[in-house]
């Protein structure tokens, strides 16, 4: 990689001070140790950093680093879509994610979306290797459906039909990236808006909380909400789901509200089973007045339990 985008992404590092980077496509762990030595200039955060074909290479080459630069460094011999998933399920949230894994657009396309999943608001992906029609076009799409993120540059806003292939083109001269930012919100838009099976406490659940961010908007939120129950080593368990809308009006002031559900999503039978555990997933889908903009949430929605 060029000095200059090596130099673009301890500079990033040093600015956002993240407490979690991630790292698609390790190959030498070049990239890796300019995060981790930003990391340890800082004097925190940690990096994640995968490669499916890294096994037998990376995690020698990490161990002949100093001490202090292997301490922050986390090393996966997995491909993106576990990796995500991994990082998804230690709810690791992430503030920086540099995407160089496989360039092909499907994959390119799925690494952005994923770390824009898993990153926190006004996060920034590094997307590598803007000259090339995979991750590039896949950004194009992704800024298509997301009209809150921003290119951090002007490499997608220029974009020249009559020159697709265009080799110059990047959000930093000298480097090959394209850098989004997130939205300082989560913003909801029509959707899809799911964030997973979220494992919790709750026993039962009876409703939704929205934290909306300060905002002047106006519309009707739907949600679909789905409570699981497992028991019994997977053997037994329940799907109970609740599908409804909620007229939402936000004149400025940032607000919480609470929901109610139709009805309560419980599972009966589950007395019976001691190693009864439950998970919530809430979809929800924005249709606003018409002139209003899109919903903004300061964090994805909780469940409100029952008991
Ligand atoms: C361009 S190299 C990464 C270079 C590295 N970031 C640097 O500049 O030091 C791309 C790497 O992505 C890895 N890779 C390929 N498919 C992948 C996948 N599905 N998930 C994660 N990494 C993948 C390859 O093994 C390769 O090592």
């Amino acid at each position: 990689m060029s000095d200059h985008s090596r130099c673009t992404l301890y500079t990033l590092v040093r600015m956002m001070q993240p407490k979690a980077v991630a790292e698609v496509g390790t190959l030498f762990a070049g990239t890796t140790q300019v995060l981790a030595r930003a990391l340890v200039e800082n004097g925190a955060g940690e990096i994640h950093t995968t490669d499916p074909y890294g096994a037998e290479r990376c995690p020698g080459i990490i161990a002949a680093w100093p001490q202090r630069l292997q301490a922050v460094t986390h090393f996966y011999p997995l491909n993106s879509m576990d990796f995500f998933l991994t990082l998804d399920q230690r709810r690791i949230g992430l503030d920086l994610v540099l995407v160089d894994g496989n360039h092909d657009y499907e994959f390119a396309l799925f690494d952005l979306q994923m770390a824009a999943r898993l990153l926190r608001p006004g996060g920034i992906i590094v997307m590598d290797n803007a000259e090339q029609t995979g991750p590039y076009q896949a950004t194009r799409t992704f800024l298509e459906r997301h009209a809150a993120w921003r290119e951090i540059g002007d490499a997608v806003k220029d974009y020249d039909p009559l020159n697709p292939f265009d080799p110059t083109r990047s959000s930093v001269p000298g480097t090959t990236f394209i850098l989004l930012q997130a939205p300082p919100h989560v913003s909801i838009g029509a959707g899809p808006h799911s964030w997973g099976q979220v494992f919790t406490d709750m026993t039962s659940m009876k409703g939704i909380s929205l934290d909306l961010g300060s905002q002047s908007t106006a519309g009707t939120l739907f949600y679909q909400v789905i409570f699981r129950g497992f028991a019994d080593g997977n053997r037994a368990g329940v799907e109970l789901k609740e599908v409804g809308s909620l007229r939402v009006e936000a004149g400025g002031v940032a607000r919480t509200i609470v929901h109610d559900l139709k009805n309560s999503l419980r599972w009966e039978g589950a007395a019976t089973y001691p190693d009864a555990r439950y998970s919530f997933e809430v979809d929800l889908s924005w249709q606003s007045d018409p002139g209003a903009g899109p919903l903004a949430l300061a964090r994805p929605p909780g469940a409100v339990g029952d008991t």
